[in-house]
């Protein structure tokens, strides 16, 4: 399938490098790159050989810098509210598609941009980026899920200090309090984004994709209900070919080959 507002390229190692490619709008999220991210997404949760993804924006200002406010601007409350409902859908659809994602911010990730990333398993960011969640300024509120997965990664205090005031922050700040997971120079961060998901993708697939869904489940239900759902997870993967491979290796002082069987 072709694509328009995105590049989207799979690598040896069964990486996608989806890239927004709208560097003269600091990537903002216009109905069109959103429509191609859920294309770009339902490939990468199809396709067996495509195993993970990292998710970019062109250029060295911006990994994205929100939706995009002139098209926002035509229109009228309930199509935001539809427009709010499909991408809080498709970035759903990122964060439960199996596959490990990072969100490597390049730069500006602001509003619906801090909102794709942290629908991502992880966050990299480079040392340039500016993170936050600027819609009060515009008198609006977050629609992609900024006002639910902020609190969730960050704790509510610290959520409602950058949602209220509205000031995107350094990435050496996020990192302090978690937001990203690490920062680097810019030209070492789709390098290092590859190298860590490598080193998941040497793992067994069964259980990186239990792993994540019960990490999710968790952070949505009660504790007893979170704790059953491990278990069954760990039964589960008690029951694969990949367990087998993995205790025997591991017996066998080798290093464990997973098909994900
Ligand atoms: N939607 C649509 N266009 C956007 C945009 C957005 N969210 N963010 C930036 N752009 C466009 C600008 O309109 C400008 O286009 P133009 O050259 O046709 O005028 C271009 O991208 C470059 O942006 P500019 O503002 O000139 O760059 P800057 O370096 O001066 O400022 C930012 C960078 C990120 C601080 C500034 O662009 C900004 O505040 N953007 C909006 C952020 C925001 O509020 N996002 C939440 C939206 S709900």
């Amino acid at each position: 399938m072709p694509y328009s507002h995105i590049l989207f390229d799979v690598s040896d190692a069964g990486i996608a490098l989806i890239t927004i490619n709208r560097p003269d709008k600091l990537n903002a999220l216009s109905g069109a790159v959103i429509g191609e991210l859920e294309q770009a997404f339902a490939e990468v949760t199809r396709k067996p050989e495509v195993r993970a993804a990292i998710l970019t924006g062109a250029g060295e200002k911006a990994f994205v810098a929100g939706a995009d406010i002139k098209e926002l601007e035509a229109l009228t409350a309930y199509e935001i509210r539809t427009l709010a409902l499909r991408g809080q859908g498709i970035f759903r659809a990122i964060e439960t598609c199996g596959k490990p994602s990072v969100a490597a911010i390049n730069g500006f990730a602001l509003g619906g941009g801090l909102e794709l990333a942290m629908a991502c398993t992880v966050r990299f960011a480079s040392e340039n980026a500016k993170v936050g969640q600027p819609e009060v300024k515009l008198g609006l509120t977050p629609g992609y899920g900024g006002t639910q997965r902020l609190p969730r990664l960050i704790g509510r205090g610290r959520a409602l200090e950058l949602l209220l005031a509205g000031d995107p922050i350094p990435a050496a700040e996020a990192y302090r309090i978690g937001l990203v997971n690490a920062v680097m120079p810019q030209s070492e961060l789709l390098d290092y984004s590859r190298t860590w998901l490598a080193k998941v993708l040497a793992n067994g697939p069964v259980a990186l994709a239990l792993v994540m869904e019960a990490v999710d489940t968790g952070l949505s239900c009660g504790l007893e209900e979170g704790l059953r759902f491990e278990a069954a997870a760990f039964g589960l993967t008690a029951a694969t070919e990949d367990r087998r491979e993995g205790t025997r290796a591991f017996l066998e002082k080798r290093r464990a080959v997973f098909t994900g069987k």
